[in-house]
């Protein structure tokens, strides 16, 4: 970088952190200047997170040193960390789901009034007039938990934003973010760039961080790759530095056009007609055939989530006929239709997994009923999630491993092999690559066209027209509840997708 050099606001130094003994960071240099987007990429567990959270005070244990405006700081604490002006998005929402809006944006710092108990009306106002300052559409008396995930999501930002942090950092925020959502997001970081605030914005959209970062850092195994501004960097680039391999075939996740493939000459796996769930979806028909991937694409609250827990059994619709390789079934239970031969791979994975257990008990325990009847024993449960970690590439590849030690990736890879092991006649996938670095991403592609392959019907339903485009075969597009458009054996862009929804 040549011209006049801005002022560093944050400046890290051979910083190092270890787990367990297991090196997340390596001596590693960061510099955050004054008034600057930054933005941070790199593979699930490159350390990303890590350097980011002894920057926020969460690790208080680190080796190296970091300079606040030049002065040598160390923070004991996230709340010593607050109160020098740092602020941080999680990567998990951080929000109490059970209070309301106003309440959660307050978290912590609630207006009191001068008897000292919170001064509710005033929060209120306050969280309404910044809400609406965002483009926030939310009821601050609203409780959280019942809002849809991305308006979560913006709350959280609003709640940093507003705490009056000159140093910002937002860990893969955009993740649950509608299109339109982010650009109201973008907006909203430039303008706090031009008061003069930092941000650190860390993102698997590659796209994303080169639109709104003045620089950007990248990370690899626990080490600082390269740091280069905006105009000078491209994708490739990016892609080079994170994998630090051959990148042709990676690439491919991030592409912009597909040729789809078109429906297959199969018979039909699974066969919509008519399916309507109030406040939800109307009139929904589609066919899967097997051995095709059908991609449902749609915007946060376009309903085609909703409809893949409808297929799934656990909200039932109202109205409409679904048949199974031609058989009418009434899917009225999520174990009726595991029975009838689907699977069904939520985005909130975690919650059907179980972190304590090591990852063979995980992946077996779909299967738990043919285990006792063919009298599997702990050596069989092995054997079968062995072979399953060899098959979908999982890292480290041990059984043995408690599975909450896993990155998200590796955990998503588990959440397959477990549904896999019953050989489905449909499978439904929602979100299947959410939060994944190229790498792991690629790895779930390959999965899922080998699964296809096997002649199983699958149905991706996403908000990213990335996932849809690099997975699917034929795509629909849900717009509002609706049906509205299929792309069949031809070339698609992101842009038809968005334009679509
Ligand atoms: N609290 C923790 N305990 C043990 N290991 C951790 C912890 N946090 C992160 N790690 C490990 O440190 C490495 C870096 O992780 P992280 O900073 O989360 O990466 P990223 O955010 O880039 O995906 C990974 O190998 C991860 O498993
Ligand atoms: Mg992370």
């Amino acid at each position: 970088m040549e011209g006049e050099q801005p002022k560093p606001l944050l400046e890290l130094r051979g910083i190092s952190k270890s787990f367990g003994g297991v090196a997340a960071l390596r001596e590693v240099d960061f510099t955050l200047s004054e008034g600057e987007i930054h933005g941070l990429v790199g593979e699930n567990g490159a350390g990303k997170s890590t350097l980011m959270k002894i920057i926020a005070g969460v690790h208080a244990a680190y080796q190296g040193r970091m300079l606040l405006a030049g002065q040598p700081v160390s923070f004991a604490s996230a709340r010593d960390a607050r109160d020098a002006g740092i602020g941080m998005v999680h990567q998990e929402l951080s929000l109490v789901p059970q209070l309301t809006v106003a309440e959660n944006v307050f978290l912590g710092a609630q207006p009191l009034t001068r008897f000292g108990t919170v001064d509710w009306p005033r929060m209120r106002r306050e969280a309404a007039r910044e809400l609406e300052s965002l483009g926030i559409d939310a009821d601050p008396a609203a409780i959280l938990g019942t809002l849809p995930l991305g308006l979560q999501q913006l709350i959280e930002l609003a709640r940093v934003l507003f705490s009056g942090a000159r140093i910002i950092i937002l860990d893969e925020p955009t993740s649950a973010l509608s299109p339109p959502e982010i650009e109201r997001l973008f907006s909203l970081l430039r303008r706090l760039r031009e008061s003069g605030r930092s941000i650190i914005f860390i993102s698997h959209f590659l796209d994303d961080v080169l639109q709104i970062s003045d620089s950007v850092t990248v990370f690899r195994n626990g080490r600082r790759i390269a740091h280069a501004a905006v105009p000078t960097i491209d994708k490739a680039w990016l892609i080079e530095n994170m994998i630090g391999r051959d990148h042709g075939e990676l690439a491919d996740s991030y592409v912009n056009r597909v040729e789809l493939r078109g429906r297959p000459e199969t018979d039909v796996a699974l066969e919509v007609e008519g399916l309507s769930l109030t406040g939800a979806f109307s009139d929904i028909s589609f066919r899967l055939h097997s051995g095709e991937v059908l991609g449902i694409y749609g915007f946060m609250g376009s309903g085609q989530l909703e409809l893949a827990k409808s297929l799934f059994g656990r909200r039932p619709a109202e109205r409409g006929t679904l048949r199974l390789a031609g058989r009418p079934v009434r899917l009225s239970s999520t174990s009726r239709a595991r029975r009838a031969g689907l699977a069904f791979v939520p985005e909130s994975r975690r919650s059907m997994l179980f972190a304590q257990e090591p990852v063979y008990k995980n992946v077996s325990i779909a299967i738990l009923d043919h285990i006792h009847r063919f009298m599997l024993r702990p050596a069989r449960e092995r054997t079968i999630a062995r072979a399953r970690i060899g098959d979908l590439g999982i890292r480290p590849p041990s059984a043995e491993i408690r599975l909450g030690a896993l990155s998200g990736g590796n955990q998503q890879k588990v959440a397959l092999a477990k549904w896999l092991t019953r050989q489905p006649l449909v499978l439904i996938l929602s979100e299947p690559t959410r939060g994944m670095d190229v790498g792991a991403k690629e790895d779930v592609v390959r999965i899922i066209r080998k699964v296809r392959d096997e002649g199983i019907g699958v149905i991706v339903i996403s908000t990213e027209p990335e996932t849809v485009l690099s997975l699917a075969d034929r795509i629909l597009v849900m717009k509002k509840g609706a049906m509205t458009r299929e792309f069949a054996a031809q070339s698609v862009g992101k842009d038809e997708l968005l334009a679509a929804a």
